[in-house]
């Protein structure tokens, strides 16, 4: 009987639909919000040094994302070729995360350690110097020009507004640190940071 009133009452079937739905949403997003595994980060994991900051910034100005993900999956094939899996508290100074979906070039998650300053200060001159059939585009400008400092520690002040412990002491000498620095050493010092500082690497 019952079943038979809410066939036919498309109304109120729809009510129930996204009633049932949102009990569903509720249960899987809710708990998330509050685990301290998700929201707080991993052992080991600090927001980023000033260099790899403004790195960070190049890499999302650039837009090494549409290429790259960060974000190891748990399943063998990924495991064995990148490392162990990402997880939750590695990704909490990220803002924004750079988890990504396509992967025209491979995971960078955990690249850091994996080739020296020299490679990837060649690699990203031109690719092909390296690998012969890379199709990622070169950046030979990033060789260029200044990191800009003030615009990094201004990010580094935002970003302490929002729970990335900076100490007073890293911002006052933050500018210092990236004087003169090259925008193609900040982003070598991003990649170079990716992923060492977590006790489960590989
Ligand atoms: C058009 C797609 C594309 C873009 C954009 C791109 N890449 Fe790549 N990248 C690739 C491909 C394909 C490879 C694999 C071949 C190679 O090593 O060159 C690669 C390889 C790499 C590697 C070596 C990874 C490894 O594990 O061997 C690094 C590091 C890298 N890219 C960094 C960057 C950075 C930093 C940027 C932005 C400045 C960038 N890429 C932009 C496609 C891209």
């Amino acid at each position: 009987m019952g079943h038979e009133t809410v066939e036919k009452r498309v109304g109120l079937l729809g009510v129930l639909i996204v009633l049932v739905i949102s009990i569903g949403g509720l249960v899987e997003i809710v708990p998330l919000v509050f685990s301290s595994q998700v929201t707080e980060a991993a052992e080991g994991i600090e927001p980023y040094p000033a260099l790899q900051l403004a790195g960070r910034d190049i890499y999302i100005r650039e837009g090494c994302y549409s290429c790259h993900s960060q974000m190891i999956r748990p399943f063998r094939a990924e495991t064995e070729r990148y490392g162990h899996y990402s997880l939750a508290g590695e990704s909490v100074y990220d803002r924004p995360f750079q988890f990504g979906s396509k992967r025209t070039g491979p995971d960078l998650a955990r690249v850091g350690g994996r080739y020296n300053d020299e490679w990837h200060r060649l690699h990203l001159i031109n690719p092909r110097n390296l690998v012969p059939e890379s199709n990622m585009p070169g950046y030979p400008w990033l060789e260029k020009h200044e990191v800009n400092a003030r615009a990094t520690v201004k990010r580094m002040k935002a970003l302490r507004t929002l729970g990335h412990p900076y100490t007073d002491e890293q911002l006052a000498a933050a500018e210092k640190e990236l004087a003169g620095k090259t925008e193609m050493q900040a982003v070598i010092a991003y990649l170079q940071g990716l992923g060492t500082n977590i006790p489960t690497r590989r």
